[in-house]
């Protein structure tokens, strides 16, 4: 690996600039990855490794991203796990057989990870060639749940609530039964070579806070213990702008902000040796260059000196951003001289 600047930053050891990678950076919004598209269904993408290894590098060879993200989705569990899965067009994720109470508990066939080794091999085929680090990843027990649950996106999560709500027991079961899939799913892709992991806790922000420590924070928890290697886990939540302190209390390596805190302000709450990960607002990416730069710079200017910190978006880039915006903000970045 050439360039580990995204380790050296997870390990708050960072001297020089911060290094820039975006959630979602292999997506839509790439010509170059709406070309494939037009080829192969987006799950076809994510079941073979010749596939995974080159959409995964797309935007590292087009933007020259200081860390790859692995070609995947979180909801290859609950496919793995037997429940079906469909992503439509303008419509997102389908679960062909959604969780409705706890008889459906023995709808999930027990922990089987052999069913997800075309992810293996991706990762495999990528460390061959990847000059950055590579993150993998899976969704946050309480994220993904909300998706066997509702058998598809959201607004509310209505079901989910109400079962966690009236029968708090099972949903447990629910969220324990994921973290284990979970947790042997992240020790393969460790296996396989990967350099760090993210999990995506993207729903975290519809709960309270009492209900953030009862149903999110233990399993993201257990799920780091469990892993057979020290190897550093960045924590992203929707939401994390409250619940920070909260996730630092359980030691990722970083946690990944939302767009609605001052980071700066933040810092003063969560020391080192958490690196922090965000949290420029994707919208953004629609405005001038005069203005992206005038955003990311105000960011840099904020974190300046910070041996802890990642640049990235608040949330996924969206699908209409214009590539010359994510050119200009790489370039903004790398042209940064770092004041320690
Ligand atoms: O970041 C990356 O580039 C790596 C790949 C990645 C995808 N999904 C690819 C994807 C990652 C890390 C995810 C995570 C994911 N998937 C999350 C958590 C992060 C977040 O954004 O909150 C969630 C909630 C999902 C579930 C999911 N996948 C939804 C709700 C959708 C539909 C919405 C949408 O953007 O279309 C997807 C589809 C999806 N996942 C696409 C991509 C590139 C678009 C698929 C296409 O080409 O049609």
């Amino acid at each position: 690996m050439q360039n580990d600047l995204l380790l050296r930053a997870l390990a708050c050891n960072n001297h020089s600039r911060p290094p820039v990678w975006l959630m979602r950076q292999a997506g839509r919004y790439m010509a170059s990855y709406r070309k494939l598209r037009e080829k192969y269904s987006f799950l076809q993408m994510c079941h073979e490794p010749d596939l995974i290894a080159e959409v995964t590098s797309l935007p590292i060879k087009t933007f020259n991203f200081d860390a790859a993200i692995l070609f995947s989705d979180i909801l290859v569990i609950p496919e793995a796990m037997g429940l079906g899965l469909q992503f439509q067009d303008h419509v997102g994720p389908i679960i062909d057989r959604p969780l409705q109470s706890e008889q459906d508990l023995k709808l999930i066939e027990n922990v089987d990870v052999g069913r997800l080794n075309f992810v293996e091999k991706g990762i495999q085929l990528l460390k061959k060639e990847l000059s950055v680090p590579l993150i993998g990843f899976c969704g946050a027990p309480f994220t993904v749940a909300s998706y066997m649950i509702e058998g598809k996106s959201s607004p509310d999560l209505k079901k989910t609530k109400k079962w966690m709500l009236t029968d708090p027991e099972s949903f447990h079961q629910v969220l324990k039964v994921i973290a284990d899939w979970s947790i042997a799913y992240l020790n393969m892709q460790i296996d396989a070579g990967i350099d760090a992991i993210q999990i995506f806790d993207s729903w975290a922000n519809t709960l309270t806070h009492s209900h953030f420590l009862a149903f999110s924070l233990p399993y993201l928890n257990y799920i780091m213990k469990s892993l057979k290697k020290s190897i550093p886990v960045i924590l992203f939540c929707r939401g994390s702008s409250v619940f920070g302190e909260e996730l630092a209390t359980i030691s990722p390596a970083a946690i990944s902000f939302d767009w609605n805190c001052n980071l700066a302000l933040m810092r003063k709450k969560i020391p080192y040796p958490v690196a922090f990960q965000g949290n420029l607002d994707p919208h953004v990416l629609y405005s001038s260059e005069n203005v992206v730069k005038k955003e990311v710079k105000n960011l840099l200017k904020m974190m300046s000196g910070d041996k802890g910190f990642i640049f990235n978006l608040g949330h996924g880039i969206l699908p209409d951003i214009p590539e010359d915006s994510v050119k200009c903000l790489v370039d903004c970045i790398k042209g940064h001289s770092y004041a320690s």
